[in-house]
């Protein structure tokens, strides 16, 4: 077991942090004159900032004890407030792989913590020789791994992610955002074995919440009691609390969605095998494909012509550009667009 204690921050264990009205009093039974609401209207009242009910119904979803939970403004927020807690600006670092998602990076530059990022290698997978020789570095607080990846889309292998776990001294993020197209466990099911790690998931993908920004931090008792003093009281709507919990409540949908967007992603990818400019298809556990082609930037271009908006990846792969999955019409629009394409 690692002290998480002598990994946070100095100012952050000091931290006495705000107490809100509604911490205080979280029922809405009552007359309520002590938070300055409005007492007229709908939205009038200030949401709960631990968002119980919600954490009930993922609580039991997922199988862990509500504790184990924090919710942030879409998963860019549990990582901003990781940065926050454990990494001392210009002192600390933190460590990823490339290419990666973005808000690392950003994040990292944002609070002033010197980013490594270890280029994947075959298959995308971790150089795990080059990784081991940045375990003894004190100064690197957290490592970031988002399988599957994105942009590359693949899982990166349990084995190389188990061992990163076990044998480094900080703290492990795993980037799960999008574990639901994946045929594979999360790694929530190691959170009693590890009490260094921290699961990220988000009601972005799978769940066709992005609009409502809920990302989750999955992690010990004592880091999701930290992660709730650092938030901002409020920081999950109650709008989108209630989102969250009524896609909880029909899980039929979720099921049902999820099929298709596989199903789709399986056409689609058979559907691209037949357009010539089209040299490769990497096999994708994400709800979207990586694709490389003859001149990507030359493509992404016609395809804005077509009103078709992919996302060109070309800086970070030569000639690759990522496709999300989308509805039956809108991918055979895509096909048909790349068909007519010379
Ligand atoms: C790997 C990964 N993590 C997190 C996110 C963002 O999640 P959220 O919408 O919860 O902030 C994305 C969004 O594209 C992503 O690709």
């Amino acid at each position: 077991m690692i002290e998480i204690k002598q990994l946070i921050r100095p100012n952050i264990l000091a931290l006495k942090p705000y107490s809100s009205s509604r911490e205080l009093h979280s029922g809405r039974e009552g007359i309520l004159l002590d938070a300055n609401e409005n007492p007229y209207g709908m939205l009038n009242r200030y949401p709960d900032p631990y968002q119980r009910a919600l954490k009930n119904k993922l609580a039991i979803f997922k199988g862990v004890a509500q504790e184990n939970i924090f919710f942030g403004n879409g998963s860019d927020e549990v990582i901003d407030l990781a940065f926050r807690i454990f990494c001392n600006p210009t002192v600390d670092k933190a460590l990823t792989f490339s290419p990666t998602y973005g808000m690392y990076s950003v994040s990292a530059a944002i609070n002033n913590i010197e980013l490594i990022s270890l280029p994947l290698g075959n298959d995308f997978q971790i150089n795990m020789d080059k990784l081991s020789t940045y375990f003894n570095d004190t100064r690197i607080k957290l490592i970031f791994i988002c399988s599957p990846n994105n942009p590359t889309g693949n899982l990166i292998n349990n084995s190389d992610i188990m061992f990163i776990i076990n044998k480094f001294k900080g703290i492990v993020i795993i980037d799960e955002a999008y574990i639901d197209f994946a045929n594979t466990d999360s790694f929530i099911n190691l959170l009693h074995s590890h009490n260094n790690l921290i699961v990220m998931q988000t009601f972005s993908k799978a769940w066709g919440l992005a609009s409502a920004r809920l990302g989750m931090a999955y992690s010990n008792k004592e880091i999701i009691s930290v992660y709730n003093r650092v938030k901002p009281p409020y920081n999950v709507s109650e709008m989108n609390q209630q989102a969250a919990i009524d896609v909880l409540e029909n899980l039929e949908n979720y099921r049902e969605k999820l099929a298709l967007i596989n199903k789709e992603k399986e056409r689609l990818k058979s559907k691209l095998k037949t357009i010539n400019c089209v040299k490769k298809i990497y096999p994708s556990d994400a709800n979207f494909l990586l694709i490389e082609v003859t001149d990507a930037n030359r493509l992404y271009k016609y395809l804005v012509t077509q009103r078709i908006i992919i996302r060109n990846r070309d800086t970070q792969i030569a000639n690759c550009l990522r496709i999300s999955i989308g509805t039956a019409y809108e991918n055979e629009k895509l096909i048909n667009a790349l068909r007519i394409y010379i």
